[in-house]
């Protein structure tokens, strides 16, 4: 058999993985500046995190919601502690897709509305609801393109007219852009939506699948607003690589029997995985190590000449190049063996690495960034016979 192809793949086998190191097949060891794709929050392989998992193991590693899960219990009370939202209620799943498609389909529930407000260069997952409010026409298929969604710009008078008719029943956004290439919401765009959403009868649904989870340098990155959502879909580095999605709850919306499920959703060993991820990220001090080393980081990136723009908080950044950054990523991989991740935009080197990351491999990475632009740059220079 062979795998449908629909990912490009790196040249790169790996066979293990501590911390922020990933190490080939050969042995070489690589600096994980991309996290799988922001998912390990809390480092590869922690200890904690290995611990808790084949206790569990040993114990019940699964079964169903229709019985008392104390491991969910325990989830809760964690994570309405750590992120702020205690009164909130959750709704767990497999993948952040999944949490998209639930916090749409709760808001229209309950507004009794069908129409959806999202904005340019969105991105929200890969099933069908999710590709719907998802601004990219690649990935839809005629099946994908619902006429009920309209895609913005970040401007409040455009919601303002598209809210009006009082017919939507969510405005959804990332709480920073993730695969667009690191795009934050302006300070008062937040606080600005939450008002219109209240004054026309919407529900503030705010993607915090890639920007939560303390990789903004706040437990989520609307933290940086003075806002609530009513919604907040979660996954990524919620169980730091163990598939779990989940969404944030206002108290104000009531759920009954039946109005959505999963089979796998929020078992045994999904929620250990959830919770020792916690654990760590309390015990470590994750949110503010990826505040502390972020802001480093993205200093000692602006300090870089070739660097055109550094976007981003905590341990998200985008950095902009005037050019394609194609070579200099894949110089970094394969002479620096330092990872990273790419964006929509081209000219965009997206960093997402475990919010474990410290100031000396923060620092060690950006040496290696100015080794791989001398390297392109000397090689450009030989090309055009400068
Ligand atoms: C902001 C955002 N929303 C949703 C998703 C979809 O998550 P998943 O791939 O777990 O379905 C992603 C994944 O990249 C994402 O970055």
């Amino acid at each position: 058999m062979k795998l449908f192809k629909v990912y490009p793949q790196l040249d790169l086998e790996l066979t293990k993985a501590q911390g922020c190191y990933i190490y080939d097949r050969s042995g070489a060891q690589y600096l994980d500046l991309y996290g799988g794709h922001a998912v390990i929050s809390v480092g590869h392989t922690h200890p904690h995190y290995v611990k808790r998992i084949k206790e569990q193991l040993d114990a019940i590693a699964y079964y169903s919601n229709a019985v008392i899960n104390p491991v969910q219990h325990s989830l809760l009370d964690k994570l309405g502690k750590i992120s702020g939202y205690d009164a909130y209620q959750l709704f767990l799943c497999n993948s952040g897709a999944e949490a998209i498609e639930n916090a749409l389909k709760i808001a229209s529930f309950h507004t009794q509305k069908d129409k959806l407000v999202a904005f340019n260069k969105s991105f929200h997952g890969r099933t069908s609801r999710a590709l719907s409010v998802t601004d990219n026409d690649k990935y839809r298929s005629r099946l994908d393109k619902y006429s009920n969604v309209q895609f913005l710009e970040m401007n409040l008078n455009a919601v303002e007219s598209a809210l009006k008719n009082q017919d939507v029943c969510a405005v959804l956004i990332e709480g920073i852009q993730g695969l667009a290439g690191i795009y934050m919401p302006e300070a008062d765009f937040l606080p600005g939506l939450k008002q219109l959403c209240e004054k026309y009868g919407a529900l503030l649904v705010v993607d915090e699948i890639q920007s939560g989870y303390g990789r903004s340098g706040k437990f989520f990155a609307h933290q940086h607003a003075d806002v609530q959502p009513d919604l907040i879909t979660v996954a990524k580095g919620m169980a730091n690589g163990f598939p779990m999605g989940g969404v944030l709850i206002s108290p104000k919306i009531e759920g009954w029997f039946g109005m959505s499920g999963s089979t796998f959703g929020g078992n045994h060993l999904a929620c250990v995985a959830a919770l020792a991820t916690l654990e760590i990220i309390e015990n470590e001090k994750l949110v503010e190590n990826a505040q502390k080393v972020g802001a480093e980081l993205i200093e000692a990136l602006r300090a870089i000449p070739e660097v055109k723009e550094v976007r981003g908080a905590g341990l998200m950044i985008g950095v902009e190049f005037d050019f394609p950054v194609k070579d200099i990523r894949e110089n970094l991989m394969k002479e620096q063996h330092v990872l990273t991740g790419m964006a929509a935009n081209p000219n965009v080197i997206r960093l997402l690495p475990p919010l474990t990351l410290t100031q000396e491999q923060a620092a060690l990475f950006v040496e290696k960034l100015k080794l791989s632009i001398q390297k392109i740059s000397s090689d450009a220079a030989v090309l055009i016979g400068k």
